[in-house]
């Protein structure tokens, strides 16, 4: 039976994992470390249509409108009408959705609101809808047979056979031990980048290494210049990074500036719940305005039995930190949160590299266009991961059998010389990598700022060449070239990009371009800049 190498644990991963493996015998790699990755940490839930006062045109036409005229719409039509039947498998596999037990609901159901919604169509397990799905996966993975998980192991290349095909991964262990894992098939679901950003939403996100790694089988990059910063991140200069759902703002949350006045209101109609790339925009510009390091989340007005019972991970976190959110208002700030971009695939998560897949976070399907509306992404991930395993099970390319060692050559990554750990110096040039990418290409970006990020990563690029010519290879030091190859890429991206769309602001060019493109750029594009 041929096999399939699944590179990442997250939901889109195990979902496709447990969609294959009825014909297929699975490896799956996956974070050793809990806190890696950014499935478990989701906390809203997932957009599905699923109340009978909600319907498919809603929600394609409300995810047209967050993506600003950037998505591609077979995609977004595609994901919505398979989410429905997506929230069933999960209901098969006894995934832990909040009931809604008010005498007058139409669904089983709780279904909440989110930033672009024009109607309640979030189903969440309370507000850890990540962690739920997660322990739910994985469950069902660790039981099955044909599923092998690793932890063991980190994947830092992507192994091709004198075809082009993709044939599985060179693989580190923790001891810096080099591996080769052989595939008929081998699928991406390694997440986005917002590790190339000094404050994110989650503790440790992927810094794009499964983007890179695709790249360099010559996989297409889109529309990479499109980082989202979610809104609103706990102000907590002591504590780790801690998402504040979007769900409060959808139940009644506002926001106000340090002198306690409500902005939302006055810049767009939808208030609170206009989509993400204008109220993320409008929080930065109040905090410049003030000179101020956050604004205010205030749910406090809500009936406080009501606060801990629909948010009683936000509640618990918060108190722990010395803030009681059903009496005082919460002190948020933008971070890096979700990468729009990814590995171009089709509507089956293929990438143009044969053999190789990209889904979730990884991939850019067109879904999420310019701007991903909330709570989409859950959905992408599981409608994705069941398209890509369809398309697996049914590829004749699977009957050609088991991929042989003399196929890749595995003798050159056994020679390679490895470490199991890296010198303090890439962990330095991280910080200013992300330094750069924060100060430069952030919410508000302009020419002269990309232009010196530019500069300024071609040149640790370079420098970082040259030390490391002279280092083995390990996870870090991989981890550290793809980030900086894709944060050179994403610079490339927004530079050419000569407007501003959806999460692409740039103050030198503040208006849309009468058409909407994607951007398409390759490794070698590196090389013309
Ligand atoms: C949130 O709960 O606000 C995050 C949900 C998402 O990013 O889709």
């Amino acid at each position: 039976m041929p096999d399939v190498l699944i590179i990442g644990g997250g939901v889109a991963g195990l979902t496709l994992a447990l969609s294959v493996v009825q014909q297929r015998r699975v490896t799956l790699l996956r974070p050793r470390n809990d806190h890696q990755g950014a499935s478990q940490w989701a906390q809203g839930g997932i957009a599905a249509v699923l109340s009978p006062q909600d319907d498919i045109e809603a929600h394609v036409s409300d995810t047209l409108t967050a993506g600003d005229g950037l998505c591609d719409s077979a995609a977004v039509r595609f994901t919505v009408t398979h989410g429905p039947a997506a929230i069933d498998w999960l209901l098969g596999l006894g995934m832990p959705f909040t009931p809604d037990t008010s005498p007058d609901a139409l669904y089983p159901y709780h279904l909440t609101r989110e930033g672009g919604h024009g109607a309640r169509r979030v189903i969440h397990a309370d507000d850890a809808t990540g962690r739920a799905l997660i322990d739910t996966l994985l469950a069902q993975a660790r039981r099955h047979p044909a599923i092998t998980l690793r932890d063991d192991l980190t994947a830092v290349r992507l192994a091709s056979d004198s075809r082009g095909r993709c044939r599985g991964a060179h693989c580190l262990s923790a001891d810096g031990e080099p591996l080769t894992l052989l595939a008929q098939d081998t699928v991406l679901a390694s997440g986005g980048a917002s590790g190339l950003y000094q404050h994110t939403t989650s503790p440790q996100p992927a810094c794009g290494e499964g983007m890179l790694m695709a790249a360099e089988l010559g996989a297409e990059l889109m529309n990479l210049e499109f980082q989202q910063f979610h809104p609103t991140c706990l102000y907590d200069p002591a504590g780790a990074p801690f998402l504040i759902s979007e769900a409060l703002r959808g139940e009644g949350g506002i926001l106000k500036n340090l002198a306690g006045e409500r902005f939302m209101a006055a810049l767009d109609p939808r208030g609170e719940l206009a989509p993400r790339d204008i109220v993320a925009r409008a929080i930065d510009a109040e905090m410049q305005r003030q000179a101020g390091q956050h604004v205010w989340l205030d749910i406090s007005h809500l009936a406080a039995e009501d606060i801990r019972r629909q948010f009683p991970t936000i509640h618990a976190h918060c108190l722990s930190r010395g803030i009681d959110i059903t009496q005082a208002p919460i002190p948020v700030v933008p971070a890096a949160h979700y990468s729009c971009g990814g590995i171009a695939t089709d509507l089956h998560g293929a990438s143009c590299v044969p053999h190789l897949y990209a889904i979730g976070e990884s991939a850019c399907t067109g879904l999420h266009g310019a701007n991903r509306m909330a709570s989409n992404s859950l959905l992408e991930c599981l409608v994705f991961a069941r398209a890509a395993a369809a398309r697996l099970l049914d590829d004749p390319a699977t009957a050609q059998g088991a991929v042989s060692a003399q196929d890749v050559d595995t003798q050159r990554w056994q020679d390679q010389a490895t470490a199991a750990s890296s010198p303090e110096w890439v962990a330095t040039r991280f910080a200013t990598l992300r330094q750069i990418m924060s100060h430069q290409v952030g919410i508000v970006r302009s020419d002269s700022g990309l232009t010196s990020a530019a500069e300024a990563l071609g040149e640790l690029e370079r420098s970082v060449r040259h030390d490391a010519d002279r280092q083995p290879v390990s996870v870090a030091l991989a981890r550290l070239q793809h980030a900086l190859k894709l944060a050179r890429l994403s610079v490339m991206a927004a530079r050419q990009r000569r407007e501003s769309r959806g999460l692409h602001f740039n103050r030198d060019c503040p208006a849309p371009a009468p058409q909407a493109l994607a951007s398409r750029l390759r490794l070698s594009d590196l090389s013309s800049d």
